[in-house]
């Protein structure tokens, strides 16, 4: 992970690290059960160098606690490691540079559990566990999980919304709070 750290500093395999200040590999357990996928670094995560720092952060660190964990029992990443300019959405391109970062974590962390936040890194975690033909809106799909095999065994994947839904919507800290029990009960019995 340190030897990716590293790489990440001089990256410029796309366009991003013009406008980085600092790329953003992840933090938490190399051992973690969990790992949560969200989609980039913002303004404050480029600045401090850290993953959900600012009020998405805040928001996330509460579901963990609601369900009794704190960062470091989990791993937290995201799909692009640089904030593209003004939070804009990742570009297809982007992706396409910047996961071998995220593969080759997933491939260290071997977690039993891959919880996606929001819809980027939805669609690039079924694409990449061959769940193409299950991929649906979030709101259909939200909190449940879809167990995958691989040649390193089984992989339960729970989509849900980006914590960031609940900054500008109170309403769907419920419905988080519920899907990080279901993503709690998925840990439980793995
Ligand atoms: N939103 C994300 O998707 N990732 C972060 O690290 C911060 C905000
Ligand atoms: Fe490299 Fe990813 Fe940053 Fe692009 S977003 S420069 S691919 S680390």
């Amino acid at each position: 992970m340190k030897r990716i750290e590293e790489r990440l500093k001089t990256c410029k395999r796309c366009e991003l690290w013009e406008t980085r200040t600092n790329p953003v590999v992840g933090e938490g357990s190399l051992s973690a059960k969990i790992v949560f996928v969200g989609e980039a670094p913002g303004y404050y995560e480029d600045l401090k160098g850290k993953p959900f720092v600012g009020k998405a952060g805040k928001v996330l660190d509460d579901l963990l606690e609601s369900i009794g964990l704190q960062r470091n029992d989990v791993y937290i990443a995201n799909v692009l490691k640089c904030r593209p300019p003004g939070n804009r959405n990742p570009t297809a391109e982007e992706i396409r540079a910047c996961t071998l970062y995220l593969d080759a974590q997933l491939e260290i962390i071997q977690p039993e559990i891959i919880a996606t936040l929001g819809n980027f890194s939805l669609a690039y975690i079924f694409d990449k566990f061959g769940l193409h033909s299950k991929k649906d809106k979030i709101s259909k799909i939200h909190g449940k999980v879809f167990t995958v095999s691989t040649i390193a065994g089984v992989v339960k994947i729970v989509p849900l919304y980006h914590p960031a839904v609940a900054t500008y919507n109170p309403n769907m800290m419920e419905t988080l709070k519920k899907d990080f029990k279901g993503v709690h009960y998925a840990f439980l019995t793995c």
